[in-house]
């Protein structure tokens, strides 16, 4: 895949903090990638630089061949951003707004395309009433199909299922991805890892200003995750005996159940010798179930390990 953005050693300070620290980043065209990062880590300061809304310190952002800072009506264009926060023109009437919005970037008045948006984003029964009127979930479906009314070759969705409902969320993802399939190159940042986890083809992590890991989910997945087998005993027990504490077994609080955490096929190999033990102690089991970590479990893993 080729490269659509390329984000070289960006750097931003406010006074004399350092949100964000020497960021490297390729993105890939066709893609969609995730940017996740605890509250306050750079993600909107990010997108922003790369959307040229805020000036970085350091470092230089091309998008599709021409440089945001030198370039920046030309990169600018390629470019739709639904923002974290709603900015948005209150008194105007939704269908106005997208006409509006289509109209700054020079782009030829398109009822066909603003029509379909609105439809996409079931806004029809709202398209002629001014935006005050919309609740919070319908503006952001407002501030959706906004960055989408210049046909922009790259979306940024910036927190865009923050305090909406199941149904929008689901069809928001859904909207992603047709985008996705007909050639947009997507880049989001969500606090709900496991929708992430669901859509993203790559996932980025950012810690205190630092691009800490990115990596294909898949990989990554294969990489950090862990799978774990969980023991529930027939009766709880006082303490566990030593000869599974060198196992590396795990007791839960109510004592009732063991863990075992395996990485690869050689802590695997341990399981037999680990239901053994178990039964040498004349302990009875009563149920073993497995599961493997999720992107949720992967992500805390990193970010305290950061702290
Ligand atoms: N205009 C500004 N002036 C000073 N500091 C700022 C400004 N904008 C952002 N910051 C600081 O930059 C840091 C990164 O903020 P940013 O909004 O990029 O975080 P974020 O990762 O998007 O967080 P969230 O998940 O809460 O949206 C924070 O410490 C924030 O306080
Ligand atoms: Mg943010």
């Amino acid at each position: 895949m080729s490269t659509i953005i390329q984000i070289k050693n960006i750097s931003k300070v406010y006074g004399k903090t350092h949100v964000l620290k020497d960021v490297n980043l390729e993105i890939k065209k066709g893609e969609i990638i995730a940017l996740l990062g605890p509250n306050g880590a750079g993600k909107t300061t990010l997108i922003s630089i790369i959307c040229g809304l805020v000036n970085k310190s350091a470092g230089s952002v091309i998008i599709d061949g021409f440089d945001n800072a030198t370039n920046f009506r030309k990169a600018r264009e390629k470019v739709g951003l639904v923002p974290q926060e709603l900015h948005l023109a209150m008194f105007d009437k939704v269908v106005n707004t997208l006409h509006y919005s289509r109209g700054l970037f020079g782009k030829k008045r398109n009822e066909k395309h603003i029509n379909e948006l609105i439809e996409k984003l079931h806004l029809s029964d709202k398209k002629n009433q001014e935006i005050r009127s919309l609740s919070g979930g319908m503006k952001r479906r407002v501030l959706i199909a906004k960055a989408l009314a210049h046909q922009p070759k790259i979306l940024f969705l910036d927190e865009p299922t923050a305090g909406v409902d199941v149904e929008l969320r689901k069809s928001t993802w859904n909207l992603v991805k047709q985008l996705r399939q007909s050639g947009v190159t997507i880049i989001l940042t969500t606090h709900y890892i496991e929708e992430a986890e669901s859509i993203a083809d790559r996932i980025g992590i950012i810690n205190k200003g630092k691009l800490i890991l990115v990596d294909d989910k898949k990989t990554l997945m294969k990489r950090l995750g862990k799978k774990h087998i969980q023991i529930n005993l027939a009766n709880p027990i006082e303490e566990m005996p030593q000869k599974l504490k060198d196992l590396s077994l795990e007791l839960s609080e109510d004592k009732i159940n063991l863990y075992y955490h395996f990485k690869d096929k050689k802590e695997y190999q341990n399981i037999p010798l680990i239901l053994q033990t178990i039964k040498d102690c004349g302990l009875n089991i009563n149920e073993l179930n497995t599961s493997k970590s999720s992107l949720e479990d992967i992500f805390v893993d990193i970010v305290n390990d950061e702290y």
